[in-house]
């Protein structure tokens, strides 16, 4: 595949305003200009953009708050923006302050962003004021254009400062390190960070200040359908601003979901997918979705990323315990998850930036022996079915998008006997001896070496929501039978360790972590914290993306006994359809969080 460069006119103003104004000003120093430079960078597709804009003080320190003005030179309209409070009339925009920082020092700086749409060309600003008067260090203006016409992914680069013009392109194979996440940072999405802010902001006070920093943390992007490749942002969106996001050489990591197998989520409702084994799907899957994520992926500009691929949650742990659903059967008989899997490892592990960490669900579901021993089996010979073996993976994901935590503090070794019986008895662990996380994923990683993967595979836990804090939260355990000391102590306050949707009293966990301890290669958040699981309501069949409601998702409903022992589920009332952002979910996360933000 060749990629063609395209230079796409009038992406640049091409002479930027640099004079001051020459204002004359009376002799008291108290009211000398402000003097400011602006970083003006712009990640643009088709019809929309991202601008992060750094506005430095180079005047006088400003205490009573700031407005910086600019007039677009298009069509272009701010749709919501974050660090700053917008507004529009017509071309002209004021960003004015956030409330709670009005103060701007000599030689300090702010930054905040915007995402906006456009359409015909993309000028950028040619000249800002702060507080009323020009920025007299002249705006630097950096636009990435990103354009992709069947497969071929072509990004322009062109920076203008005070008015000389450069175009970069890259070239060269990346390198694959032990651990992506070791002197990493993490990508933090645009998208999710603007969704928190603006919640942020029109909460305000104490619960405002600890949302925003829940938008400090790097959260994965989610391919979850065939059009989130190129819809919106986009992949290449998402992979040019990462690369945006590195700075002084320390190197970016970005975690991608990988999510749209066919009879996808194929033992609940909720995630169910767009492609179907009988119509086709695995080879849609193969060709209209791996393919073009391989392709995208492989760019050489993005060799300097880290690029995190999390295969496919849900999907081989469903066929370890639940072929007793159809959807699973077939998706079992059919060979279309394995296959898929492979299919997906194969591409992705070519490719020499790319680490892939495959699904092992949690210590609540496959944490029994007698499902450790068949999932191992199953995974171990996915993965050996690849091109390159046991190295086409460089770890495992546990407890994705789930709710277990990651260490039962309270709670001593499985086999500690309270009352003549010993913990594990106790009706909320059914003699599974994983309590939690890190001894789950511990364990699989054991299984996984003697097995034959290499002994540097490295375990991630999804840390995003597994907190369990607030005043819920025990501080010790007690009682005279192991039921008692296992109900008072247990961090995981969930009715059932099978409730899995938008779980009340849950709260945001670890923030994410590198080489946290022994064996894990991070604390990840790979689900962000406020995106629903499910829709809590009935719905008339499934949305044009397949997803639909579980009643594991409603509050009122009585689990099966399979699914939950016939408790109560648990789920927050009114969340909105699986990964739409629901803002009542998120602050009860941000209410409940372990540790406090
Ligand atoms: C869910 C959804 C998916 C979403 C993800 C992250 O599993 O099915 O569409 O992107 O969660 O919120």
């Amino acid at each position: 595949m060749r990629a063609k460069i395209l230079a796409r006119g009038g992406a640049v103003a091409a002479a930027l305003s640099l004079c001051s104004g020459l204002l004359i000003l009376a002799s008291t120093s108290a009211s000398a200009a402000p003097a400011c430079t602006v970083d003006y960078r712009i990640n643009q597709w088709d019809t929309g953009f991202t601008a992060d804009v750094t506005l430095k003080n180079l005047g006088d320190a400003i205490s009573e708050g700031w407005t910086l003005e600019w007039d677009f030179v298009g069509n272009q309209k701010v749709t919501n923006g974050w660090s700053a409070t917008y507004t529009q009339s017509g071309q002209h925009v004021s960003a004015k302050n956030p409330e709670w920082t009005p103060g701007l020092p000599t030689g300090g700086s702010a930054s905040f962003g915007f995402n906006a749409s456009y359409s015909g060309s993309n000028t950028a600003p040619t000249s800002f004021t702060l507080n009323g008067t020009v920025c007299n260090g002249g705006p630097t203006t950096t636009t990435t254009t990103t354009t992709t016409t069947t497969g071929t992914t072509t990004t322009t680069t062109t920076t203008t400062t005070t008015g000389t013009t450069t175009t970069t392109t890259t070239g060269n194979p990346g390198e694959h390190v032990a651990n992506p996440y070791s002197g990493a940072k993490g990508y933090l999405n645009p998208d999710y960070v603007a969704n928190v802010n603006s919640l942020a902001d029109s909460t305000g006070g104490t619960l405002g200040t600890a949302m925003r920093k829940v938008a400090q943390n790097s959260t994965a992007v989610w391919m979850d359908r065939i059009g989130a490749i190129t819809s919106g942002r986009g992949l290449t969106g998402h992979l040019d601003e990462a690369v945006r996001q590195a700075s002084g050489g320390t190197p970016v990591v970005i975690q991608v979901v990988i999510y749209d197998l066919p009879n996808r989520d194929c033992a609940a409702l909720a995630s169910n997918g767009e492609l179907q084994v009988g119509q086709n799907g695995l080879a849609r899957y193969k060709t209209e979705y791996i393919d073009p994520i391989a392709a995208i992926l492989a760019n050489s500009k993005y060799r300097d990323l880290r690029i995190v691929a999390i295969v496919e949650p849900d999907s081989l742990p469903n066929l370890v315990t639940n072929l007793g659903k159809s959807k699973c059967a077939e998706a079992s008989s059919s060979g279309a998850y394995v296959q898929g899997i492979q299919y997906a490892l194969n591409k992705l592990a070519a490719i020499p930036n790319v680490y892939n960490y495959l699904d092992i669900a949690h210590s609540g579901w496959l944490g029994w022996s007698s499902n450790m021993g068949p999932a191992v089996q199953l995974i171990a010979n996915t993965v050996k079915g690849t091109i390159k073996g046991v190295n086409s993976v460089d770890g495992f994901v546990s407890n994705l998008a789930n709710y277990t935590p990651t260490d039962e503090v309270n709670l001593p070794d499985p086999t500690y006997n309270v009352g003549g019986q010993p913990l594990q008895a106790a009706p909320y662990y059914q003699y599974n001896p994983h309590f939690d996380e890190a001894d789950y994923s511990t364990e699989m990683r054991a299984r996984f070496v003697s097995a034959g993967f290499s002994s540097g595979i490295g375990m991630l836990i999804d840390t995003s929501r597994n907190g369990w804090g607030g005043a819920n939260r025990p501080s010790g355990a007690g009682g005279s039978s192991a039921e008692a000391y296992v109900n008072s102590g247990r961090i995981d306050r969930r009715l059932h360790r099978g409730n899995w949707c938008n779980q009340s009293g849950a709260g945001i966990g670890a923030r994410p972590t590198a080489a946290p301890r022994t064996g894990f290669d991070a604390y990840v958040w790979i689900k962000p914290p406020g995106e629903s699981d499910g829709i809590a309501t009935k719905t008339d069949g499934p949305n044009e993306e397949g997803k639909q409601h579980d009643p594991m998702c409603d509050p009122s409903y009585r689990g099966d006994n399979q699914a939950n022992g016939g408790n109560l589920t648990g789920a927050l009332a009114n969340a909105p359809h699986a990964g739409s952002w629901f803002p009542a979910g998120f602050t009860a996360l941000v209410q409940n969080a372990y540790p406090a933000l």
